[in-house]
């Protein structure tokens, strides 16, 4: 049967394996999709034996996005704009090609989940790590009326926005409201917050979370107190994987009912 893992570390939690079997079922295809924990020292060597052992495709997780980035013989132009691989697989004359699916799930997952076009909006961005960076490029695609990156250190905004040709701020500078406002900072993680100013939602913004959780984020709380409604990460976190099946088996799987699904047991 074809195999396929996520390699990360840590990476006993991942919601990956359940993800890709309730894919598989769906779709009807014959897949064993499992976990490897990565090593830090080995990981480019865990990659190239789960190939030669005729594995057909991997995702990379946290903290490894980059050295698979660097591994790749092959690149997709998203990834190339990301810097970064979340899936892998192996071309027919044995060359390593590297995708970045992050995005284009978000993406996927506002338009189609959401029912939240990005088309002729002002779209606002908050952090200007890698997570931002992965999904800059599928943001453009939809062609926004402006994409503003904020973030605490500006310099990194400024570096992103010139890359991108968007634009970039402060967060004391900001001049809302905003359509649409995403939040990519890992500050969720922590439960504290950008210093985010009132004025940037209005009755129509809607603000979506790339963090996921139980509750309500702090991010989308702070939005919900202001009138503004949104969406968390879960759907992003199901909608990579979707991209990432469709890459393997060319079938792309319906995600809504299973977000519904994982949100009822979480
Ligand atoms: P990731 O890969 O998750 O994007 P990262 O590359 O480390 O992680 O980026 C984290 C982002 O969250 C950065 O934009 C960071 O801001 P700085 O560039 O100024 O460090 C942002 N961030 C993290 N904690 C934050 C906080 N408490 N308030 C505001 N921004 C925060």
């Amino acid at each position: 049967m074809d195999q396929y893992a996520v390699v990360g570390n840590p990476i006993a939690h991942s919601k990956s394996p359940r993800i890709h079997a309730y894919f598989a079922q769906q779709t009807e295809q014959n897949l064993i999709y499992s976990t490897l924990l990565g090593d830090l020292a080995e990981f480019e060597n865990q990659v190239r034996d789960f190939f030669e052992k005729g594995g057909k495709g991997l995702n990379i997780t946290v903290p490894f996005k980059e050295r698979a980035y660097a591994m790749c013989d092959i690149l997709s132009q998203r990834a190339k704009q990301a810097g970064a691989v979340n899936t892998l697989m192996m071309g027919k004359n044995g060359d390593l090609f590297g995708d970045n699916t992050d995005g284009i799930g978000m993406v996927r997952d506002i338009i189609h989940n959401h029912g939240q076009s990005l088309t002729d909006k002002r779209i606002l961005l908050l952090g200007a790590g890698g997570a931002v960076r992965g999904v800059l490029e599928p943001v453009l695609a939809e062609n926004p009326e402006s994409v503003t990156i904020a973030n605490r250190t500006v310099e990194k905004a400024q570096a992103l926005a010139d890359q991108f040709d968007c634009l970039a701020s402060s967060f004391d500078a900001l001049d809302g409201p905003f359509d649409i406002i995403i939040n990519g900072t890992s500050a969720s993680m922590t439960g504290s917050l950008p210093p985010l100013k009132d004025t940037l939602v209005s009755d129509g913004t809607w603000c979506y979370d790339m963090m996921y959780g139980k509750d309500r984020t702090v991010f989308l709380q702070w939005a919900h107190e202001r009138g503004a409604d949104g969406a968390d990460g879960l759907g992003m976190l199901v909608g990579q994987a979707a991209e990432a099946f469709y890459l393997w088996r060319q079938i792309r799987p319906e995600t809504a009912s299973l977000v519904d699904e994982m949100r009822k047991q979480m």
